[in-house]
């Protein structure tokens, strides 16, 4: 890591992710205005770009070219967004707060939100399809395609939507909630860290199976710490409505194993991740710092 201590080298990576969210985003001004308003009202709003600096730390445990980073990492924020326009509809989680300020449809109107969200996931593709360079070689960029893709739908993200709305007042059994998780939450999670790794051309099978199992602990790590906080944080710390999970009656892993469980389980799975990094060295660095961020995070 050049001169740049690790948690710098972050904060760099998440301003990098912030000024390419910007510029593929269209200007307020063009047509359809308000379409494009919330679009990037839902976006530039301070989320934590976890998934973007994924992108890059997994490229540079590989050496992949930072360059190349910028559109998969704007890419796959864009999918996360979208899915939060979504998620907190009325049809879905119902909430009116995101990142400290009006979801959405409360700020423009539902059908709005839905449009910004379907807006923003086919600007996601293009900004895959348009923004890697050309060193990466045409079948390598529709694989990073395809990783999103499949990532989002309903084997992925999507996927784990529907079943955590099927769960609604159902208790899963642990595997269940697993399932549930991995998707709709480890899904994007993991591909982010692929489509890094798959920015480098020459990474072998090794490499990317450890980057993947990495990615897929703490995935899931991820989204059990975000239950946690749901019971153990406040609203104005978390910037979304604190105990929505307990009022919507979903199940979670707090709900499943109580709070010393679920944190057992997010310390089992952050173990698991830093052993999955040992061949990466140094070069982990930033992967590890983000593996320690996020069972340690309070929003
Ligand atoms: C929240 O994700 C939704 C989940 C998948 C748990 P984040 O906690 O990454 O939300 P932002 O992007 O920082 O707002
Ligand atoms: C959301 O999970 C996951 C996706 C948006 C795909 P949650 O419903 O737990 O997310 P928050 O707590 O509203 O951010
Ligand atoms: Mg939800
Ligand atoms: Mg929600
Ligand atoms: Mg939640």
């Amino acid at each position: 890591m050049t001169d740049k201590n690790t948690e710098q080298q972050i904060e760099a990576w998440r301003q990098r992710s912030e000024a390419s969210l910007d510029k593929w985003l269209p200007s307020e001004d063009i047509n359809p205005a308000q379409l494009h308003q919330a679009m990037r009202y839902s976006v530039l709003n301070g989320g934590k770009r976890i998934r973007p600096v994924l992108v890059y730390a997994a490229g540079y445990a590989v050496t992949a070219d930072e360059v190349a980073l910028d559109a998969p990492a704007s890419a796959v924020e864009f999918i996360h967004a979208y899915s939060l326009i979504h998620d907190d509809l009325p049809a879905m989680d119902d909430d009116d707060l995101r990142r400290g300020k009006p979801t959405c449809h409360k700020a423009f109107t539902e059908a709005q939100a839905i449009l910004a969200g379907d807006a923003l996931q086919s600007l996601a593709f293009h900004t895959i399809a348009h923004g890697l360079p050309n060193n990466i070689p045409a079948e390598k960029k529709l694989d990073i395609l395809d990783a999103l893709a499949i990532a989002s739908g309903s084997r992925g993200m999507a996927g784990g939507q529907a079943i955590d709305l099927a769960a609604v007042g159902k208790s899963l059994n642990i595997a269940e909630l697993e399932d549930m998780h991995v998707h709709k939450t480890g899904a994007l999670i993991r591909a982010s860290v692929k489509m890094g790794a798959l920015c480098q051309p020459n990474i072998d099978n090794t490499q990317l199976k450890m980057l993947d199992h990495f990615a897929k602990c703490i995935g899931l790590a991820f989204q059990i710490q975000d239950d946690i906080l749901d019971v153990t944080s406040d609203t104005e710390t978390l910037g979304k409505t604190q105990g929505a999970d307990i009022a919507l009656n979903k199940p979670t892993y707090p709900a499943l194993l109580g709070l010393d469980g679920a944190r057992e389980m997010a310390a089992e799975l952050h173990k698991e991740a830093h052993e999955s990094l040992d061949i990466f060295a140094e070069k982990a660095e930033p992967l590890r710092w983000l593996a320690d961020y996020i069972v340690k995070r309070n929003y």
